[in-house]
This record gives structure tokens, C-alpha cells and sequence, in this order.
């Protein structure tokens, strides 16, 4: 019988990852909120509400739940519009708040991984044009000193800006998300911004905190061609230099180049001591005549493979490595897995998408890809944007029940749990949580039966 460990790095860190809106509950004052007000954005009309109830103090009790899995890091954010309800105007007892969840963390030592912008924006901000207005890019940079001169001292990693990519294309572009545009030149116009937006941030705490260790969390796709592949793969690359590539070789070269456009921001270079990548599906990539507002391209699931619900692509955890590679290649920075996870509200895919993800980071850290830590998304079920609480995607270790707020543990935490206990994934847990894919993961080796020398002359 096949045997192995798939030992992690001394120090490796083991957490999940969460933000600011999903979770806290009782959020009433940023862009989100108002888009849930409007009839036919969020699945069945729905609202965070108290979400995961923790700004009432709940996140103590799942921070509990983490540390007795033994993760020793935690991913989660802070939101501007507690923090800086109007303009100008700092709410001391909302910075005293992160303060404390920052201590409980360390209390159960767990590192704090603090993202200072998750898709979220004080309403003054978005009453002001958000993203799509130069002068965010000076305001934020702003919140950042208040928050790093604030809690500078107990955070060594911050992420700047989560999936800046996402944020335009999903905000701007598709129209999902708010302000509900279709409308590329604005989406590009708020890519540049966030980039901006992240270079001010980047200065702003390294002026406070000269030894903070700075990054941002980066969505990439897997992407396949349409057949027949040669008409199609233009498309692909298309989709792959603006989703996927555009903003990270920004830092590097200091241009941002979308299509034919470029912009020269050449102080976005080399602005980040690390890199964050947020992994979830493998796409299929091609024209579509039918679809002129999405410069008639079209991404649609490949019919095979792991499929989840509805209108994400397929699960395919061994992308991991590909994107790894070309983040290291291309970055030569540390990599932090920020988030990957799978919606799945009865549990049946996780375990595997995680064995699965885990074996493909294991096979990239051999490589020696510099990966340093994983946080899995999610701790508990919550707010999940524009599908809500949608039960069909539940992205938690926890279950969570909004109403009850009731955590109810799945499998797939018990495997983490074990996984970070040990550093290491082993054969034994394979076979205990996935059994009927363990051979097919993890084939035996072959036998050598003889080996023959050549003869000595
Ligand atoms: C990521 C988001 C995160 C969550 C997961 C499922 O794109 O950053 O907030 O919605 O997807």
C-alpha cells in the first residue's frame, strides 16, 4: 500500500481567510448596503444583516473554532465606513474594535493578515464617484495612515486592495456588482485607480511602519480555449493579459497595458513585498458575437471535471500550481495562498478540493516556488455578495445560520484541523476523508524488479 507525508515548510501558515462585510453584520453605511436596498441584485432579495454577527462580539467564539483546528494565522478585513464614517471624521472606538480582534488573535497565536480594502466603500466615497474618482486614490492612502498609526504595532502583513480585477470587472463591467456599469472604458479607467490606489497605500504604511511587509490579494483564473482552439485562443489571451496579468505586471514594470491602451504609472514598480493569489476555477474562453458589451468574448464553464452550482466554472485545484509559477516567475516575491475554497453546502466536494489543492501548493513549494502560507476560504458560512446566503454557496469549514446564528462543524474542518496540526498532509488522512480518490491521486510506485548494471569491462 502507497504511503506518504507531503510535509509544509517549518512556519508554514495555516489560516482562513474572511472580510469585513461578510462577516461582521450591521454594516448600514457602505456601498453594499444601499446596493441590497435595490429590488433584484442579491439572491432572493436578501441582506447581510448580522451576517456572522460578529461585530457584536462574535468572531471571539469562531476565532476558538480556528485555533482549535490549529491555524495559526487568520486572514480578515477592516471597513472603511466604521472606520471613517464620514469624510474626515475617524470613529476611535471602531479602531479600538480591530484593535481588540488583532489581540484576541495573537491571544491564540494566530498571525493577523490585514486587508484594508475588500470590495467595500464608505458611502460618501461612492456618493463621490468611488473608484472611478482620482481623488479616492489621496483618501484612501488617507484611511491607511489612520489605520496603520492605529494598528501598525500588532500587524506585520497587510494587503493592500483584494482582487482589484474582480472589483472593476464584476462593478463595471458585468454589472453584478455595485454600481452596476457595463461600460469597459470606466472598468479600466477603475483598474488604474486601484493601482493608484495601492501604490499610495503601499507609501502610506511603509512611512508609519517601515518594516511592514505589504501585498495584495490577486485573483487568477485557469483559462481553456472554445473549440476549435485556434479561432478561440485570442480570446483566451485576451482575457488572460487583462484579468489575469495586466495588474502584476504593472508592479513590475510600471505599465498597465489593457488591450491596445497603456498607461505608464511608473511608481507602481516594485511597490509590494509579496503576492497574494486567490484560486478558484478553470474557465472556457471564446468569441461570442452575441455579447458586443463584453467586447465579444464569453466564459463559460467546460462541461467536464469537478462542477459546482450554476455559473462558476469548473473546480480544478490543480491550477494552484500553474498560477503559482507565473506569480513566482514573474514577481520573485514570497506567495500567500489568500484564499481557495469551493462553494459546497453539503460538504461533498471540499475534502477533495482540498487534498487536491494542497497536493498541487505541496508540488509548487518543491519546485521551490517561495509559498509561505494558505488560507482557506472560508471559516464560517456568510454573506456571500451577490449570491447572498444562497444555500448552494456556502463556502465554510462551519456551516452558519444567519437566523439562529447557529455554527454546525463540517467534515472538511476536521481534515484542515489535522492538516495543520501535523504540517503536512499524509496518505492516512487521504484515505480516511477521501477514500475512493485516494489511488487515483496518490498511485503506487512502481516496482523495479531488477535493476541491471552495465557490465564492467
Ligand atoms: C472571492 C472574494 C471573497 C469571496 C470568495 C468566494 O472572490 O474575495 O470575498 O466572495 O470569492
Amino acid at each position: 500500500m502507497v504511503d506518504f507525508t507531503l510535509t509544509f515548510p517549518p512556519g508554514f501558515m495555516w489560516g482562513t481567510a474572511t472580510s469585513a462585510h461578510q462577516v461582521e453584520g450591521g454594516n448600514t453605511n457602505n456601498n453594499w448596503a444601499a446596493w441590497e436596498q435595490q429590488p433584484g441584485r442579491i439572491f432572493g432579495g436578501q441582506r447581510a444583516g448580522r451576517a456572522c454577527d460578529w461585530w457584536r462580539g462574535r468572531y471571539a467564539e469562531d476565532f476558538d473554532r480556528a485555533a482549535a483546528l490549529h491555524q495559526n494565522a487568520h486572514r480578515f478585513s477592516v471597513e472603511w465606513s466604521r472606520i471613517e464614517p464620514e469624510r474626515g471624521k475617524i470613529d476611535r472606538a471602531a479602531l479600538r474594535f480591530y484593535a481588540e480582534m488583532i489581540a484576541a488573535l495573537r491571544a491564540r497565536h494566530m498571525e493577523p493578515l490585514l486587508t484594508l480594502h475588500h470590495f467595500t466603500n464608505p458611502l460618501w466615497i461612492e456618493e463621490d464617484g468611488g473608484w472611478l474618482n482620482p481623488q479616492t486614490v489621496r483618501r484612501f492612502a488617507h484611511f491607511v495612515r489612520v489605520v496603520a498609526e492605529e494598528l501598525g504595532a500588532d500587524v506585520t502583513l497587510w494587503c493592500t486592495i483584494n482582487e482589484p480585477m474582480v472589483y472593476a470587472t464584476q462593478g463595471y463591467l458585468l454589472g453584478r456588482f455595485p454600481p452596476g456599469e457595463r461600460n469597459l472604458g470606466h472598468a479600466l479607467r477603475v483598474a488604474e485607480h486601484l493601482l493608484r490606489g495601492h501604490v499610495a497605500a503601499y507609501h502610506a504604511l511603509k512611512e508609519v511602519r517601515p518594516d511592514a511587509q505589504i501585498g495584495l490579494a490577486k485573483h487568477q483564473i485557469s483559462l481553456v480555449p472554445g473549440r476549435p482552439a485556434w479561432l478561440h485562443q485570442p480570446a483566451l489571451m485576451l482575457v488572460r493579459q487583462m484579468f489575469n496579468r495586466a495588474f502584476i505586471l504593472a508592479l513590475t514594470t510600471g505599465e498597465l497595458r489593457f488591450l491596445r491602451r497603456s498607461i505608464a504609472v511608473p511608481e507602481a514598480r516594485a511597490t509590494f513585498d509579496w503576492v497574494g493569489l486567490n484560486y478558484y476555477y478553470r474557465f472556457r474562453v471564446g468569441f461570442n458575437l452575441l455579447r458586443p458589451r463584453q467586447a465579444f468574448i464569453e466564459q463559460t464553464r467546460p462541461r467536464q471535471g469537478l462542477l459546482g452550482p450554476p455559473g462558476v466554472g469548473e473546480i480544478w485545484p490543480e491550477g494552484l500550481f500553474e498560477q503559482i509559477r507565473w506569480l513566482a516567475e514573474r514577481t520573485d516575491r514570497p506567495i500567500y495562498i489568500t484564499e481557495h475554497g469551493v462553494p459546497d453546502a453539503d460538504d461533498s466536494l471540499r475534502p477533495l478540493v482540498l487534498v487536491r489543492g494542497l497536493r498541487s501548493v505541496w508540488r509548487a513549494i518543491n519546485f521551490n516556488y517561495p509559498v509561505r502560507g494558505y488560507f482557506f476560504w472560508t471559516l464560517v458560512d456568510n454573506f456571500e455578495w451577490a449570491e447572498g446566503y444562497d444555500p448552494r454557496f456556502r463556502f465554510g469549514l462551519f456551516g452558519c445560520d444567519p437566523q439562529t446564528q447557529r455554527r454546525i462543524p463540517r467534515r472538511s474542518a476536521e481534515l484542515y484541523g489535522e492538516i495543520c496540526a501535523a504540517n503536512a498532509l499524509t496518505m492516512d488522512m487521504v484515505r480516511r476523508y477521501v477514500p475512493e480518490h485516494a489511488d487515483a491521486l496518490f498511485p503506487g510506485v512502481p516496482v523495479q524488479r531488477e535493476v541491471r548494471l552495465p557490465a564492467r569491462r
